[in-house]
């Protein structure tokens, strides 16, 4: 099996993330910060090590701001439900996923006003377009690092920064770039960054987060047992506890540790060469193809390890389907829970094929996928 689809979650993890997962489930799976003996305090030690992981990776400043969620969409749910109220405008993209795209559609039948910025052919927005668009009211930006349809990236730290200076605050879905791609929460002005623990991050499915800056006050999305200030009904104030109510992942989030503890062995910037040059030399070899239209920035442009493209004459789910069955080569079809992006890129209709390698992906199976789509192609003709 060649796995593309990585985007969606990667695969396989390396064997320290099932390590970590199995020693805490066996030896410490007792409940973090619900009781005083030894196996509570060495759980709650684990999670304690993925905060001050994540807070490193992302150069921010209070591991106990980071919050641990079920995925990104979830840790986006907290930061667009806890920040945004009736009467406020938002600004967002025409890249987005329905993690950001659906909340803000329940959010403008209760009085929010939502802009999406078109930014230039491939959904990139410029601050020149935030000013423009920046109202009174205007709360937040709420923009993805890059999408997972077309890989087109934002410039992060610019767009971040002329947002600040319009004093906006600034959520990032980095569902396809944390973990590959540098992010400086302190140093760019992000307020509030969402991730997924199981794509680039490498831990389990069933782990994400969402760093607060300080001095952000957010609504919690859930209330309960926090095994904090029990003797109140009203939720502590103070974080973590504030927004993680209920035991959490123990075992997922000290796999989620060992997963960046492993970007860092091999070094984050190594990792996103590798998956560059694996891009690349999947956008050369599809380009030589009659009939194959690539979807997104050209070549020489910046890119996440995303590339979706479709086949004359072809559903990309037929695609998908051909090179599952008789290559054993594994990508995802359709529209990737993104139409908005899929509208931007004249590919609501059709969907389109995607293929996102991944830190484990090598050269040799990516040749592989290439004659193999070139197959699958000239066979339609
Ligand atoms: N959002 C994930 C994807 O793009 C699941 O496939």
């Amino acid at each position: 099996m060649i796995y593309l689809d990585n985007a969606a979650t990667s695969w396989p993890k390396p064997d320290s993330v099932w390590e970590a997962v199995m020693h805490v489930g066996k030896n410490i799976g007792a409940n973090p910060g619900r009781a005083g003996h030894q196996m509570a305090i060495d759980a709650g030690r684990a999670i304690y090590n993925a905060r001050v992981a994540v807070a490193r990776l992302f150069q921010f400043p209070d591991p106990l701001r980071v919050i641990f969620t079920l995925n990104a969409t979830d840790a986006l749910n907290l930061a667009i439900f806890g920040l945004i109220k009736p009467g406020d405008h938002v600004l967002t993209t025409r890249l987005e996923h329905n993690a950001v795209v659906r909340p803000l559609w329940i959010l403008q039948g209760r009085g929010v006003e939502v802009t999406y910025l078109d930014g230039d052919e491939y959904g990139r927005i410029s601050p020149e377009e935030l000013k423009k668009n920046r109202k009174a009211n205007t709360k937040a930006l709420i923009l993805n690092h890059a999408s997972n349809v077309t890989g087109a990236m934002q410039d992060l730290e610019t767009i971040a920064k002329a947002a600040k200076a319009l004093d906006l605050f600034v959520i990032v879905d980095a569902a396809q770039t944390a973990g590959v791609f540098p992010i400086s929460m302190a140093s760019w002005g992000i307020d509030l960054l969402a991730f997924p623990g199981h794509k680039g991050l490498l831990g389990p499915q069933g782990t994400g987060g969402l760093c607060i800056m300080p001095g952000i006050e957010l609504a919690p999305l859930r209330y309960g047992g926090t095994g904090s200030q029990s003797e109140s009904e009203a939720q502590p104030l103070c974080l973590p506890d504030r927004f993680e109510s209920g035991t959490p992942n123990t075992p997922g989030i000290a796999g989620l540790a060992a997963g960046i503890d492993y970007i860092h062995q091999i070094g984050r910037e190594k990792i996103e060469d590798h998956e560059t040059r694996l891009i690349k030399s999947l956008m050369q070899g599809l380009s030589e193809l009659k009939g194959v239209r690539l979807i997104g920035p050209p070549v020489e442009e910046a890119r996440a390890a995303v590339l979706s493209f479709t086949v004359d004459g072809m559903a990309s789910e037929e695609v998908g389907f051909l090179l599952d069955k008789a290559f054993h080569i594994a990508v995802r079809t359709g529209l990737h829970c993104a139409p908005v992006a899929h509208r931007k890129s004249g590919t609501l209709t059709t969907g389109t094929v995607r293929l996102s390698p991944g830190v484990f992906t090598t050269k040799a199976e990516i040749e592989e996928v290439l004659a193999s789509i070139t197959q699958v192609v000239n066979e339609a003709k």
